[in-house]
């Protein structure tokens, strides 16, 4: 990995760790920190008001699972299979249930050409050993009878189940709270601080200096624009726009109980009776704006899944800025200074992967290990060969 040796503490003493980034990763890890470590958290706004505001919740390791991503999807489902343990842990420390929903996904075939393309999917996803299953048409039905008249099948994957992600980073942060982090927010780190070959703290954009014997980069979206390391050595994160809206269901006759991919959109149904849908991929930067194109999309490819959509009153709508990498996948582990680690880009999956990325980054923060699963995802993967030894 890059980066060098981590100094431990002299024994007995606590060491304090700066996490830059109060989302679902930043508490996550400042939970998981708190215990043996005195930890302050920082952000540019409300904790939890960035991409984990946004998203929609899916746990989804294997139906979004892309050829090239093997090392992700392995990633994924370490951090699946953790979800209940995840979610129950955080119901016990907070009294907060963040709806872990187990009914899994369906993956919507309307025509036969879908069907050819979910075919060839499925094919690359089987030979991982992901436990998806195509379903005829009749038994999509059974699963879902207000889905259109006319579709050819779906592919149900039994395992993606979902979240509400507002409610895990509300319970994360009464969580990482009770465990003594400190939760600095509207308060914008704007450098790291490195002295020769290690990062000593942050400066804040005051001008206040906060001292740290570890720093966490967490900042998602915003992750390269914190100075203090050159441009060749910040993660390569940008902001991938998604426009997204929730539509308001009878909670006790919700008209889709599964995740559902349709052709051009995701429904996301919530215990409550919100429905999200998402969302947009647009590569314009931290532009907010709302479109007509963005939103007839996402309608119209709802409106075609599940015709009864048109009734439902349309209760919010909403832009998110996923924290993409070059290849998609997070950067995650030991920047190339001694003190400072990389817990960023998570994309699409920041909330399938807050568990994984929690421990991982706990053990590596303060022990100095490295997990397996985390060890495909450091920096130097982007780096030229030599300059990442
Ligand atoms: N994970 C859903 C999205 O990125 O839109």
């Amino acid at each position: 990995m890059v980066g060098t040796k981590t100094a431990h503490s002299p024994i007995g003493k606590r060491p304090r760790v700066v996490i830059i980034g109060a989302g679902v990763i930043g508490l996550g890890m400042a939970w998981r920190l708190a215990a043996r470590a005195e930890v302050l958290l920082f952000d540019r706004g409300e904790a939890g008001a960035g991409a984990s505001h946004a998203a929609a919740g899916m746990l989804a390791a294997c139906a979004e699972a892309e050829p090239g991503e093997e090392d992700l999807v392995a990633l994924g489902r370490d951090s699946q299979a953790g979800w209940p343990a995840f979610a129950d842990e955080l119901l016990q420390a907070t009294g907060i249930d963040v709806e872990l929903r187990r009914e899994g996904t369906l993956v919507l075939a309307l025509t036969s050409d879908d069907q050819a393309t979910l075919a060839h999917h499925l094919e690359f996803q089987r030979k991982l050993g992901l436990p998806l299953e195509w379903l005829s048409a009749a038994q999509t039905r059974v699963k879902e009878p207000h889905l259109a008249g006319k579709l050819a099948g779906a592919v149900f994957s039994p395992q993606d189940h979902q979240v509400d992600n507002r409610k895990l980073s509300a319970a994360l942060r009464v969580a990482a709270e009770t465990a003594g982090a400190k939760i600095h927010e509207h308060k914008t780190v704007k450098e790291i601080s490195v002295q020769g070959v290690r990062a000593t703290g942050v400066v804040l954009d005051d001008g206040t200096s906060v001292p740290a014997d570890r720093v966490v980069l967490a900042a998602g979206a915003w992750s390269r624009g914190i100075a203090g390391l050159p441009p060749d050595r910040r993660p390569p994160v940008r902001p991938v726009k998604g426009q997204m809206f929730a539509l308001r269901m009878d909670a006790n006759a919700p008209l889709l109980n599964h995740v559902l991919w349709a052709p051009g959109a995701y429904l996301v149904p919530r215990r409550d009776g919100r429905l999200i849908v998402g969302a947009t991929v647009e590569e314009k930067g931290f532009d907010e704006t709302i479109t007509a194109g963005g939103m007839l999309t996402l309608l119209e490819a709802a409106w075609r899944a599940i015709p009864a959509v048109e009734e439902l009153p349309i209760e919010e709508i909403w832009v998110g800025h996923r924290p993409g990498s070059r290849d998609d996948a997070p950067i995650l582990g030991r920047a190339p200074v001694e003190n400072l680690f990389y817990a960023t880009g998570h994309h699409r999956n920041g909330i399938l992967l807050a568990p994984v990325t929690a421990d991982a980054m706990a053990k590596l923060i303060l022990d100095d290990v490295v997990e397996p699963a985390i060890k495909p995802f450091g920096l130097e993967r982007f780096l030229p060969a030599r300059a990442a030894e």
